[in-house]
């Protein structure tokens, strides 16, 4: 096969692919020669293997790929598609947690920019084929981001109760541009929850939240998922960022039924992370889950600002059947991971770099051990919460890339980048 070449669309002049330019010498613009000669049937043949298996009832999705697992029979599917997030590996990140053996599964990849659409598909299918006739969440963002594009997709009414004031710009603006009818309450995400429930029972609404067995199901997908991208090969810790724990609830699942099904042969650790402002699990932990505990939550990681999670009994059991553990980072160690992960070309939202931060101090604590397998969660996409880029780029500090403004000449182009 040839290679592909340049060539400028006004002279007509040839430049190898290599070329620094990005412009012909003429002014012209320059395209791409592509040069293969093989048969368009022996392509359509090849193009099609890569794409894998075609089955319509999973519509490429990286949820629905497991559907006898999750919510089977014949109804119809609610697919975006979502899941298929990546499994990262970058040095600067690695570096920074100490530890060589450590990916990031991207969840932050889903289409509305978080695992939530993992839960919500399966929830929003389950509430169709129910006869839903209206759909309701309490969130910090994220939940209500997704229900309000998959309600969108189904046609269906949502209501959304989230926290005045404490919802990171993205998720707010997602709600209102996928429709949904968005209650800014004053009160904390954990009161948003309890209004939720009353006011989705008192008005015959279906209530979304993680609470919805159906969510945890389509949620147990992102360990699936990440143990086939291993050849199902189970990573020593699984490293996840902890809030209302569902996903803890969920990872848990997943692990008990690969086990019970002979996916897997021995389960991962899981390892939940809360923010040390919002940590009410990781007191639990500590007193050997003997006691619940419910505190007024605050921490720069809006998504788990939650005092009072409300799956922590199923989310005990995973902690108990995996050998797993509960630790907690301050905003601090949340914000400097965030701009580690943010550096290394990645992003993610600040709850989600609480994992790394944790993965970090589980190191030097020595619980995670050389030569483990680590692979921790990012669970939201970096334009989530713009808000807290700027901020802390604008503020001293080791990591800072503030914007610089110029007038449009060159010299000061020049003073700009010797600036740095
Ligand atoms: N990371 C992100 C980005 C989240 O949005 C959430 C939860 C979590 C982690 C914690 O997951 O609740 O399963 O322990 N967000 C919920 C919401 C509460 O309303 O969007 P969890």
């Amino acid at each position: 096969m040839k290679a592909p070449h340049l060539r400028c669309a006004a002279c007509g002049r040839e430049l190898p692919p290599t070329s620094p330019r990005s412009d012909c010498p003429c002014g012209g613009l320059l395209d791409v020669v592509q040069a293969s000669r093989e048969p368009g049937r022996v392509l359509v043949r090849r193009f099609d293997r890569r794409r894998g298996d075609g089955d319509p009832r999973v519509q490429g999705s990286g949820v629905w790929r497991f559907r006898e697992l999750l919510l089977p029979g014949p109804g119809p599917v609610l697919t975006h598609p979502e899941g298929n997030t990546p499994l990262y590996r970058r040095d600067a990140v690695a570096g920074w947690v100490g530890h060589d053996d450590l990916a990031l599964k991207h969840e932050g990849e889903n289409p509305t920019g978080s695992f939530k659409d993992r839960g919500m598909t399966v929830a929003v299918t389950q509430a169709v084929r129910a006869g839903a006739t209206a759909v309701a969440c309490a969130s910090t963002g994220n939940t209500s981001a997704s229900m309000a594009a998959y309600a969108a997709q189904a046609g269906l009414p949502a209501l959304v109760f989230v926290p005045a004031g404490k919802v990171a710009a993205g998720k707010l603006a997602q709600a209102l541009a996928y429709g949904a009818r968005t209650l800014l309450v004053r009160a904390d995400f954990d009161a948003c929850l309890r209004l939720a429930r009353e006011a989705s029972e008192a008005l015959g609404i279906a209530l979304l939240n993680s609470i919805n067995p159906w969510r945890i199901e389509g949620q147990k997908t992102i360990v699936w998922e990440l143990l086939q991208q291993r050849a199902w090969e189970p990573p020593d810790w699984i490293v996840v960022p902890a809030g209302n724990l569902g996903n803890t609830s969920a990872f848990g699942k997943a692990l008990r039924e690969a086990l019970g099904l002979g996916l897997i042969r021995r389960v991962p650790r899981v390892a939940s992370v809360q923010a040390a402002g919002a940590s009410p699990f990781y007191h639990s932990f500590g007193g050997g889950f003997r006691r619940r505990y419910r505190v007024r939550a605050e921490t720069v990681a809006t998504a788990i600002r939650i005092g009072d999670p409300a799956s922590h009994d199923r989310a005990v059991r995973t902690i108990r059947e995996t050998d797993g553990l509960v630790t907690s980072v301050t905003d601090r160690e949340i914000l400097e991971a965030k701009a580690v992960v943010d550096a290394a070309g990645i992003g993610c939202e600040p709850a989600s770099a609480a994992a790394v931060a944790g993965a970090r101090r589980l190191v030097r604590e020595g619980a995670i051990r050389r030569g483990d397998s680590v692979v921790a969660v990012l669970t939201g996409h970096v334009l989530k919460d713009p808000g807290v880029v700027m901020d802390f780029h604008s503020r001293a500090g080791r990591h800072r890339n503030p914007p610089v403004t110029i007038e449009a000449r060159v010299a000061e182009v020049e003073r700009a980048l010797k600036g740095r």
